[in-house]
């Protein structure tokens, strides 16, 4: 799939845009703070619904406005789309070819993207907090229903957070005892669904990211991707099982959750392990390592959303490729290899190869304008 359009209004520092792209590579160069990385979090947005940035939703309204459109027209091998996305102090919202959807998670995933910008380092060193959104997110926009199951989840544990804490100070209370173990109940069902999606899901993405990351380290790494859920379960390909194993998990332990009152394991606390040559890249891994590992991560999904829907997603690298030595860039062109609509942006070309900027449609822009330069 590729972005044809796209146009903003109020969006950030833009007040009204509106820009056809290139099917192939469209490099957006500009100054700092011009507004680039604006346009692939807009691209972004449109795409599931929120900013790649850790920000609020009301700052991506551009100051003393009421609210943000962000207009996206997609072509797709079978069917065009067109997607707004609308954002006000009251909330957003969004509709496909003009109608609009009840739920987001409805309006997710009909333009799917992969970002690959520098806050991503994070994903190998930050914390597990970091990882856990990128799984979500991944997952998220390929699978609505996997995106319900994680709301359901977050309403049933605040519930039982606040039913927890009550039982803090009321530790003989029959009623809410019970009341906990109905909840319990209903946090393990979505729990299973989650916790299997998310190791098949590692399990995929593993098989793509080994045999991009061999290319990237010229054979001298072996890349490997671990599913590490906060409850041990036997066999995490097996539905049934990881809810039995829930079960007597949240039984054992219910006394002191009790005690604590708070919910002390499920997908709220899980993890995934990174390793380069079987070494954990987060404590051992270089720079250079740590880069690489989270960028064959990042490509790795291009090919898994290919599998999945068939069609490829839109690339949008933030200030990353200019980082890349000569050999990675290759090895980034060579996955592309024209198939991938992919966005870059870059304060100079100087560091670009040959290749891209041959191919590329290059923007300039300035202040919330943008312009074609060739
Ligand atoms: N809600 C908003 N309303 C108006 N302007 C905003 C809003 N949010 C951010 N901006 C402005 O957008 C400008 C551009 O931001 P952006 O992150 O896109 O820059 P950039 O071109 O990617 O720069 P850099 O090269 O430093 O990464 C900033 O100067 C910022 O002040
Ligand atoms: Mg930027």
């Amino acid at each position: 799939m590729y972005i044809r359009s796209l146009a903003l209004a109020s969006y950030r520092n833009y007040s009204q845009l509106s820009v056809s792209f290139d099917p192939g590579i469209n490099i957006l160069q500009g100054e700092n703070a011009q507004g680039k990385t604006n346009i692939l979090e807009a691209i972004f947005v449109a795409a599931l619904a929120k900013s790649h940035r850790v920000v609020k939703d009301k700052q991506l309204i551009q100051i003393d406005k009421t609210f943000a459109r962000v207009n996206v027209k997609v072509s797709k091998r079978t069917q065009d789309v067109e997607l707004d996305f609308i954002l006000s102090h009251k909330g957003k919202h969004g509709k496909i070819n003009g109608l609009q959807q009840r739920r987001l998670s409805e309006y997710v995933g009909n333009l799917n993207v992969v970002m690959f910008a520098p806050e991503d380092l994070a994903l190998v060193k930050g914390s597990p907090q970091v990882r856990r959104r990128f799984i979500d997110m991944e997952l998220g926009q390929m699978s609505p229903i996997y995106l319900q199951h994680l709301t359901q989840y977050s309403q049933v544990l605040k519930q039982r957070n606040v039913l927890l804490k009550k039982l803090q100070v009321q530790t003989t209370s029959s009623s809410l005892m019970m009341m906990l173990d109905v909840l319990t109940e209903q946090l393990i069902i979505e729990a299973a669904v989650i916790m299997h999606k998310r190791a098949q899901f590692l399990q995929q993405l593993q098989q793509w990211a080994q045999v991009i990351h061999e290319k990237m380290s010229r054979k001298q790494e072996m890349l490997k991707l671990r599913y590490l859920p906060s409850v041990e379960v036997s066999d995490k390909e097996n539905l049934s099982k990881i809810k039995e194993e829930l079960y007597s998990a949240y039984k054992q332990k219910k006394m002191i959750e009790v005690k604590r009152g708070i919910t002390l394991f499920g997908p709220h606390r899980d993890d995934m392990a990174i390793s380069v040559n079987e070494m954990d890249v987060h404590t051992y891994g270089s720079q250079g390592q740590q880069r690489t590992a989270a960028l064959s991560i990042k490509l790795a999904e291009i090919d898994l959303i290919y599998a999945e829907t068939g069609e490829f997603p839109v690339l949008l690298l933030d200030d990353v490729l200019s980082e890349l030595d000569r050999h990675r860039q290759s090895q980034l062109l060579e996955t592309i290899d024209n198939r991938v609509q992919t966005f870059v942006t870059t304060t100079t070309t100087n560091e670009l190869h040959q290749t891209v900027l041959e191919q590329a449609q290059t923007f300039y822009i300035n202040q919330g304008t943008l312009e074609v330069t060739g």
